[in-house]
């Protein structure tokens, strides 16, 4: 009873109203196009990774066939560059006719069938960032219920060639045009990221009213500068940023690139797991067609995954970050669990990190058991004041899903270096 009674409480008493469509309670996982095959519209070159509804029917057939799906990842979303350059005699957006030769009703009710959901692109201004017809705030209704006469389940509403004001008025139109629609249209917001993603500019308890998701900061690309950057913003602006996610409204540091060529195998584990304590949407650009084993295990791991989607839905946050450059991050979950990283933003070799619950300024009357999320391995008997050892590689990160147990009588541990 105990453990039913605590997140009821919290979800009572917690802050903020989210869109009230009753979608993404815990963050979305999924594929998006974006990162990994950008505005590759070269069809004749390189048919097999232009923008087209081939790649999406692979991805599909991919999440389907790989086991994708039933570890949690359903959205298949399109980003830009799928218009024509044109909209239709009656003014409505249509797809490329030449790589989308189907249309997009036909690929949603592909994407359906395979027990998956589509998500689609838009920019609230006069043209996409890339160029193709945008929807300006008069067209805001009309594009909307073209989005749900296909069937769409989710809308990304980027901000290229708006300026603020009509951003202001556009998003919150937006949000109850979908609404409007009747068809359930999770809101993805790229507002905040054209405003700087702070307060005076963002009011994130609005966000959290009319978006499901939205992105603070700059567009992830394939590097480990970019995944630190984005990291580094996170942990600098936290006290704003932590408090605005919950069920239903999560903020988006942007897409995974593990499994794409520009993170090294310590950096992919870094990005999956900060991802986790940041209660981040998980949405893979990549080619799922020739992932590696390697980069597949780690957005795969069903540790991480359960971290990531805890349905307290609470996000976490940098608890400090030594002169050792070390950063210990924290993730509140449900049932007094709670998930640690140890993260390195070393360059020289791996660094033995010790310390204990009550350093970190952890208090609590339980007994746990710490599970390494990459390894596997378990630290029984662990209290607040047991010391503790973790070794953690240059750009690496040593993750552990801690959780209330039963003391055991042999303590074979106690103490243990966790390697
Ligand atoms: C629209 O909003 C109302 C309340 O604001 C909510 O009850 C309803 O489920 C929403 N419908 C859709 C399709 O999002
Ligand atoms: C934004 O654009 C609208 C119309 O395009 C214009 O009327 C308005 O003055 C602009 N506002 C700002 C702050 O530039
Ligand atoms: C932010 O938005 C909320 C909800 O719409 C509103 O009540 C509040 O006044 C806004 N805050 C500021 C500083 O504008
Ligand atoms: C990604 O690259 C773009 C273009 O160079 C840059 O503006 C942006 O800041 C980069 N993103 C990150 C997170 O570093
Ligand atoms: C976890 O929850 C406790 C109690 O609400 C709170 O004091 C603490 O700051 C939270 N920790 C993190 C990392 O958010």
């Amino acid at each position: 009873m105990e453990l039913l009674v605590v997140p009821l409480l919290l979800a009572l008493t917690g802050c903020g109203l989210s869109l009230d469509n009753g979608l993404m309670r815990t963050p979305p996982m999924g594929w998006l196009a974006w990162e990994r095959f950008r505005c590759n519209t070269d069809c004749n070159t390189d048919p097999k990774n232009c923008i087209s509804e081939r790649l999406f029917m692979d991805m599909a057939d991919r999440l389907t066939e790989d086991g994708w799906k039933e570890l949690g990842y359903q959205y298949v979303n399109i980003d830009d560059c799928w218009a024509a350059k044109k909209r239709d005699s009656e003014g409505r957006l249509v797809a490329d006719p030449h790589r989308f030769p189907s249309g997009i009703k036909a690929l949603a009710q592909y994407v359906h069938s395979k027990g998956l959901k589509l998500g689609i692109y838009g920019d609230l201004g006069t043209f996409t960032c890339g160029g193709y017809p945008g929807t300006t705030l008069d067209l805001i209704d009309f594009d909307a219920r073209t989005f749900a006469s296909w069937g769409v389940d989710m809308l990304k509403l980027d901000g290229c060639y708006s300026n603020s004001s009509e951003k202001a008025v556009g998003y919150p139109l937006m949000s109850r045009a979908l609404n409007a629609t009747g068809r359930p249209i999770a809101f993805s917001c790229s507002w905040p990221a054209y405003e700087g993603g702070l307060p005076p500019q963002v009011n994130y308890t609005l966000l959290g009213e009319i978006c499901n998701l939205w992105r603070n900061y700059d567009d992830i690309n394939d590097s480990w500068e970019s995944v630190r950057g984005i990291i580094n913003w996170y942990s600098a602006h936290q006290e704003v940023l932590q408090p605005a996610a919950g069920p239903g409204r999560w903020n988006d540091p942007d897409m995974l690139i593990v499994g794409d060529f520009g993170l090294s195998y310590e950096q992919s584990k870094s990005q999956m797991a900060l991802w986790a304590i940041l209660a981040a949407p998980l949405f893979m650009s990549n080619d799922l067609r020739t992932i590696s084993r390697k980069a597949s295990s780690i957005l795969r791991n069903k540790v991480l995954i359960r971290i990531n989607q805890d349905p307290l839905g609470e996000e976490g946050r940098m608890l400090l970050k030594g002169r050792n450059n070390i950063e210990v991050w924290m993730r509140n979950l449900s049932s007094s669990s709670f998930a640690l990283a140890f993260f390195s933003q070393r360059t020289d070799q791996p660094y033995h990190y010790r310390t204990s619950l009550i350093q970190l300024n952890i208090t609590a009357p339980e007994v746990f058991s710490a599970q390494d999320v990459y390894t596997g391995r378990v630290l029984q008997n662990l209290e607040v004041d047991t010391e503790f050892t973790v070794t953690i590689n240059p750009s690496g990160v040593v993750m552990l899903y801690v959780y209330p147990t039963k003391r055991l009588e042999q303590n074979p541990d106690a103490g243990l270096l966790l390697l």
